[in-house]
């Protein structure tokens, strides 16, 4: 996510700007700059990659400046290049700006601007929003600032400075954090608490709607209207390391209770409620290429690869298009039927897994078109294929993917919308997917505010040494995820497997000692996973069931049911994954485990 940093008062801004970006690199980003206002003269210095480069180019030559913002981009829209890098100017080149969030309606404020000859050197809403700004200043930055917002629809964090008023930072929030970070003739701002610490623990948070003017003697809050708002000063009670982890133990569980945030940010500005469609410009398919498309091959490794299953499921029942699923360390090796009429999708997190680059690659030699399903904007993977959808669930820390899985299921099931619209899915049914879509966010938090019942749950399961972990239907792929999650990060041996499979050998792991977790949503397979069930408890396995409400029949079966909400059956897999996540993260945390290193595992798998 990007960071931003600010600082007003004595000292020079330069080295306080790039310590405070440096605390903030945890968060992910792709490139960065700073703009220090010298004498009079604003002088800009951003570069693509990490801060390094930019720490490298400022050798010898540093601004000088006791007034300054810095930023580090996480690239949502628009590459990480060192144009599309904040900060950015307006016009005159003599306003500086950077930003945190999406400007909903840029490219309609861009026609305009351009209309009255401004000019653009980058893809982002957030220059844009710059010369915005240049374009309502008649010398008092406030007022334009607050100008400018009134005509912005969308979610931001801004930071803004002029070269004809030294020693004044103006900042606003709308969506996107901004910390006020108060010191002793000087003051800061930043989007996260770990750019404060080492300055004040005296901080004033922002709220929606509002701005606040700093300079070296003090600072005013008051919202776009220009009311006066009192706001009370906090202090920060946590140690940096802490901070780093928005104040959660480990980034893993972090990152699991993110969700109902990346998956709104994976979903927004794709999902048509009223035509019951999705609007995903990024796929580069029109109807006609859409149509054309005869089969699909979705090649991928480890979590992304069980999210591609659950795509299989998806696609061939809503889209009725014959859908492969191929490990990609396989693919890339076997001499796979691939042809103008195949559609491969590569789903990635990291976009640099090799195998999965390597099967894409193949796929591209033998003729098909490409898609991805990947999170790091600009990731190698990314730049492969012909189109795709970002995942914009933010950077992943913990190397058990979690909240990438549940952007990813998501991807696919609006990539199915894509194709089932053009074929037998009605209106009608198009919207009942997008209404059921739109309610998961909400829903994951629901199941979220109830972890504690899975931390005492683990207790109980922490010293097994096996486990089984079984699914139906789409829910078999939750089951696998599930498996996989426990052992990577517990060290527990677990295997996922469809219910019914487990009579044709696993039944003979079965024992009092052997946790069995079933993933048992009331869908259309749900009287059939009740009878692998009773199987399980009739060799004296230990049942773990996840379950809708008023599931009665499960509950007298299994020694513990944690339940989630319904959703269509296709997009169980979003919600029952969660108290999955949970349970193998508290598994892991009391058998002492490392959760966000877990060991021989790396976070991209870069090599064969
Ligand atoms: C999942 O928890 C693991 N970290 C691993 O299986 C991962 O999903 C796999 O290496 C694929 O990574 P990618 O999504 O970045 O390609």
């Amino acid at each position: 996510m990007c960071g931003i940093v600010g600082y007003v008062g004595p000292r020079q801004a330069a080295p306080i700007l790039m310590e405070g970006l440096r605390r903030m690199e945890y968060r992910g980003y792709d490139s960065a700059g700073i703009a220090i206002l010298d004498d009079g003269e604003l002088v800009i210095r951003k570069a693509a990659g990490k801060l390094g480069i930019l720490a490298q180019e400022l050798v010898g030559a540093e601004p000088q400046g006791t007034t300054g913002i810095g930023h580090t981009r996480w690239a949502t829209h628009g590459a990480p290049t060192t144009p599309n890098a904040h900060p950015h100017t307006d016009r005159s080149g003599r306003i500086a700006l950077i930003h945190n969030g999406i400007i909903e309606n840029a490219t309609a404020i861009r026609k305009t601007l351009l209309a009255r000859g401004h000019e653009f050197i980058s893809e982002t809403d957030t220059e844009v929003l710059a010369h915005l700004v240049g374009a309502f200043y008649e010398g008092n930055l406030e007022e334009a600032v607050a100008s400018a917002l009134r005509d912005v629809d969308g979610a931001y964090g801004i930071c803004v400075i002029s070269a004809d008023e030294p020693d004044v930072l103006v900042v606003a929030r709308n969506g996107s954090p901004i910390i006020l970070g108060i010191g002793d003739g000087e003051n800061l701002v930043a989007s996260d608490q770990s750019a404060l610490v080492e300055h004040t623990r005296s901080v004033v948070y922002l709220d929606n709607g509002e701005m606040a003017i700093l300079t070296p003697d003090g600072y005013r809050v008051r919202t776009l209207t220009s009311r006066h708002v009192d706001k009370p000063i906090n202090q920060i009670e946590w140690d940096l390391a802490t901070i780093e982890r928005g104040g959660f133990e480990h980034f893993m569980l972090k990152e699991i209770f993110e969700q109902p945030e990346s998956l709104e940010n994976t979903m927004r500005g794709h999902l048509l409620e009223e035509s019951g469609n999705v609007r995903v410009y990024g796929l580069k398919m029109d109807d006609e290429q859409a149509k054309a498309v005869k089969r699909i091959i979705i090649t991928a490794c480890g979590t992304s690869w069980h999210s591609a299953l659950i795509g299989k499921y998806m696609i061939e029942e809503l889209a009725r298009i014959p859908t492969e699923v191929e490990y990609a360390s396989e693919f890339r090796y076997r001499n796979p039927i691939v042809d103008k009429d195949t559609l491969v999708i590569a789903i990635s997190q990291s976009g640099e897994t090799a195998d999965t680059l390597a099967a894409l690659l193949e796929a591209k030699r033998r003729g098909a078109s490409t898609l991805g399903l990947v999170n790091v904007v600009g990731s190698t993977i990314a730049r492969e294929v012909d189109g795709g959808l970002y995942l914009r669930c933010g950077p992943e820390i913990g190397v058990a993917s979690t909240k990438a899985f549940t952007s990813q299921v998501a991807a696919l099931a609006m990539v199915t919308l894509r194709f089932a619209r053009l074929k037998d899915m009605s209106l009608l049914e198009g919207q009942e997917y997008v209404r059921a879509m739109m309610k998961l966010p909400s829903q994951i938090q629901e199941i979220l505010e109830r972890a504690d019942e899975l931390e005492s749950l683990a207790e109980s399961f922490k010293d097994s040494t096996n486990a089984l972990y079984l699914g139906r239907g789409v829910n078999f792929p939750a089951a696998l995820e599930g498996a996989l999650k426990l052992k990577e990060i517990s060290y527990i041996h677990a295997e996922g497997y469809p219910a019914a499979e487990m009579k044709h050998g696993p039944i003979a792991l079965i024992d009092e000692n052997m946790p069995v977790v079933v993933v048992a949503p009331r869908d259309a397979v749900h009287g059939k996973i009740v009878s692998n069930i009773q199987e399980v408890r009739a060799r004296g396995g230990r049942v773990i069931a996840i379950v809708n409400a008023g599931d009665e029949e499960i509950s007298q079966l299994a020694e513990a049911t944690f339940i989630v909400p319904e959703t269509l059956d296709l997009l169980t897999p979003i919600l029952t994954v969660i108290p999955l996540q949970l349970f193998s993260y508290y598994v892991a945390v009391a058998r002492g485990c490392n959760v966000d290193q877990p060991r021989n595992l790396a976070k991209s798998v870069t090599v064969e």
